[in-house]
């Protein structure tokens, strides 16, 4: 979730899918609390479309990534395309248990819909692959919801928020299933 929900890794892990190492700044966003838990609206230039396809917007184009999040293990992201285009991921996540998660990631668009589908779900592979080897290596059985536990910077105000909701839902500060 907070890999889905994060910002500031687009240059390093995505960096041969849509990031771009030069230009890692993540500017301020707003994260707002909502019933369900909360809403970040992140807008940066950095490209949705996979390289190669990164001239198709205008220059200087600001994506809006819109992410909405329902506690405690799914978010929409809807993206802003040039134009009324918007695609929409479900990232639904359903631990098996402490070390395995089941991912449920449905797709949809509203642009290009004449298109085939194979490098859609080729790219979104590949993006997805890109975050698993980043997840894996890490403990995410193990997330603390004390935040004093973890040094924490301006770009990380999804995860602070992520994890202010989750110890709010009553789990433990050494949140160890
Ligand atoms: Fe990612």
């Amino acid at each position: 979730m907070e890999g889905f929900l994060d910002v500031a890794h687009f240059s390093w892990v995505h960096a041969d899918s849509f990031g771009d190492p030069d230009n890692p700044v993540v500017p301020q966003y707003a994260v707002t609390p909502t019933d369900r838990g909360f809403q970040a609206d992140y807008i940066s230039t950095v490209s949705n479309l996979p390289k190669g396809f990164q001239h198709l917007a205008p220059a200087g184009f600001e994506w809006l990534r819109a992410f909405t999040v329902f506690l405690p293990f799914t978010a929409i992201l809807r993206v802003h395309f040039p134009g009324e285009g918007r695609l929409c991921i479900l990232n639904a996540a359903s631990p098996v248990s402490a070390r395995k998660t089941r991912l449920f990631s449905p797709l949809c668009r509203n642009f290009d819909q004449d298109q085939p589908l194979e490098p859609v779900y080729e790219f979104n592979y590949q993006v997805f692959s890109e975050d698993q080897e980043v997840v894996e290596a890490q403990y995410p059985e193990d997330l603390p919801l004390d935040l004093s536990i973890e040094s924490h910077i301006q770009a990380d105000q999804s995860s602070i928020m992520y994890r202010k909701g989750l110890a709010k839902l009553g789990l433990s500060k050494i949140y160890t299933a």
